[in-house]
């Protein structure tokens, strides 16, 4: 398929491999430092370092000591946030992304595909069967959306997305449901815009409630031909 002449959309290809995941990796680590600020105008979390200084305060009876103590959980909790997305990346290379052929090209009703221009992949989406089972057979997941930097604001995320929409309908699915984390606003936008509705907020483990790591998750209802 061809949008706005100079970019393509095409099926994943072996030679692709190094470049989706170079995207992939780059496109989820560049929410880290949003993630940060995230957290750290969270009130919670004025709330959490406000009782440690007290606290600290109360025991040492030096305010800097308990300012230090801040700093320190501060530096601790930044670094916690950074590895938890690090360890998300390196999880996905070591999983779905490593043998993506046999991952999203050989089952049935999966796909994945790339965004090429001249000979250089700048954008890719996968369409899976969802995790969830209650929607298997009745819903495909859209995964792994990531526009190239400077190809961004030109339409390709969204090209993208009415591709696994249309191969979602052709294959007789009533929905495409996707996550995307809180500080995901460019993509909330690109979603929302589409039609997408936010239907769930979730927490995907204790650690993430902790440091409020939240995932959205979207539906798209096909609309009956
Ligand atoms: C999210 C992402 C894929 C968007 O790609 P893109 O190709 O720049 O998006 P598009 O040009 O197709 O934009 C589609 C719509 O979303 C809007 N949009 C895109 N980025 C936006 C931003 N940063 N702020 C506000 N609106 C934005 C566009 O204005 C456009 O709206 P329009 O149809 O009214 O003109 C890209 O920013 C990206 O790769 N981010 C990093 C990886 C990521 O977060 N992936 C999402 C995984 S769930």
């Amino acid at each position: 398929m061809s949008i706005m002449g100079e970019y393509h959309i095409r099926t994943y290809e072996d030679r692709d491999y190094d470049a989706v995941r170079t995207l992939f990796s780059c496109g989820i680590t560049e929410h880290v430092p949003a993630a940060l600020q995230y957290v750290l105008k969270s009130p919670l979390t004025h709330l959490l370092l406000l009782g440690v200084f007290l606290l600290a305060y109360l025991i040492s009876s030096s305010s800097l000591f308990s300012l230090g103590v801040v700093a320190a959980l501060c530096f601790m909790g930044s670094t916690r946030i950074k590895a938890l997305w690090l360890q998300y990346v390196r999880e996905a290379l070591d999983s779905d992304m490593r043998d993506i052929r046999r991952t999203y090209l050989e089952p049935k009703d999966c796909c994945f595909w790339v965004v090429e221009t001249g000979q250089e992949v700048v954008g890719m989406v996968v369409a899976v069967h969802p995790e969830d089972p209650s929607l298997r057979g009745r819903a495909l997941e859209l995964k792994r959306m990531s526009v190239a930097k400077q190809h961004r604001g030109r339409g390709l995320s969204k090209a993208l997305t009415k591709t696994v929409i249309h191969f979602a309908q052709e294959r007789g699915y009533q929905e495409v449901v996707l996550g995307t984390t809180m500080v995901q606003y460019a993509a909330q936008r690109v979603y929302e815009g589409m039609g997408f509705r936010k239907v769930k907020e979730i927490y995907p483990s204790l650690v993430a409630r902790l440091v409020q790591f939240s995932v959205y998750l979207y539906r798209y209802k096909i609309a009956e031909s």
